[in-house]
């Protein structure tokens, strides 16, 4: 296990069933697609694998069905060096995404929840030992909404630094789920969130402000091939500049990027920074096919940061 600093990640676990093809089938249309292949996924355990790999110490509470799926999620966390002792088997089958990956690395999925829906927020008191020594907690919304409220409202207890990636969006989002340390939405979620329409990934200093005035105290949005933004609550803003990759697989960037953002600033440094690393560990995993294969390690990071200084 890692020494880095301690990063419990409450979310969800799914294999992950990924076609590539040319194009994304239109609807009612029929695409024919190359090669098919399974591997281990879901937003919470990707960012889990990536805190490790990113140097962290990483601690996931999370449900796995008792599947054959469910044995293998397991021990792919457990070989990546997460601590598991919060992941639960349940009689129910293992939480599913159906990936399409066209030919520009582009995504769309589609995800059967499972397992991961049987989380419940009695499951995150039974697990409150991890939060007393965590420094960040890390939340997606691939769960039952009542659940990441409950792991919120423990990680504020134990005052650790809360992360929200609001993926995927809700169609109500509760009020109370924007009274995180940091928000990091990506281009789509951001626009969902607040109504503001960002043409391609130009997204507007106010989309962050917007997030702030619901409650967030910063705002890290992920612009995809244009690097990322960040915006404080005392108003301080950047644009972070992207790193240059050839782009096999966008899935799971921005799990790489929220778990990085997580690792960073737990290490102490300024979001705006941390943002840097953030976006080559994004860019990174964009370099490799599938979801927690593809995240990249500290060493690998910091390999790209000294060829494309930013
Ligand atoms: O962010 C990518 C992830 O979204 C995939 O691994 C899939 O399981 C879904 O949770």
């Amino acid at each position: 296990m890692a020494e880095g600093p301690n990063i419990l990640v409450v979310g969800s676990i799914n294999m992950d069933l990924v076609v590539r093809a040319d194009r994304m089938p239109s609807p009612g249309q029929t695409v024919l697609g190359k090669d098919f292949t399974t591997s281990p996924g879901g937003k919470g355990a990707n960012q889990a694998v990536a805190a490790a790999r990113l140097g962290g110490s990483s601690r996931m509470i999370g449900r796995i069905g008792d599947d054959t799926f469910g044995t293998r999620l397991l021990e792919n966390l457990k070989s990546e060096g997460v601590d598991c002792t919060g992941v639960m088997p349940t009689p129910t089958s293992s939480g599913v995404a159906i990936i399409i990956v066209d030919s520009l690395g582009e995504n769309s999925i589609v995800v059967a929840s499972g397992a991961n829906y049987r989380l419940c927020p009695d499951d995150i008191y039974a697990r409150e030992e991890l939060f007393a020594d965590a420094d960040v907690v890390v939340v997606q919304l691939e769960l039952p909404l009542p659940t990441v409220r409950t792991a919120m409202n423990l990680a504020h207890r134990y005052k650790c630094r809360v992360i929200l990636d609001p993926a995927p969006v809700p169609r109500q989002m509760p009020d109370e789920l924007f009274n995180v340390d940091i928000i990091s939405p990506n281009v789509v979620e951001a626009q969902a969130l607040t109504g503001k329409k960002c043409i391609e990934e130009r997204v507007d200093k106010s989309v962050a402000l917007d997030l702030i005035a619901r409650g967030a105290k910063a705002v890290a949005i992920k612009l995809g091939p244009r690097g990322s933004m960040v915006v404080i609550s005392d108003g301080h803003f950047y644009r972070i500049p992207p790193y240059k990759v050839r782009v096999i697989d966008t899935t799971a960037a921005g799990d790489a990027f929220t778990a990085a953002i997580a690792v960073a600033t737990a290490s102490g440094e300024k979001l705006h920074q941390a943002a840097k690393f953030a976006n080559a560990a994004g860019a990174l995993a964009c370099t490799k096919i599938g979801a927690q294969s593809a995240m990249p390690t500290a060493a690998e990071v910091k390999i790209l940061m000294e060829d494309q200084p930013i």
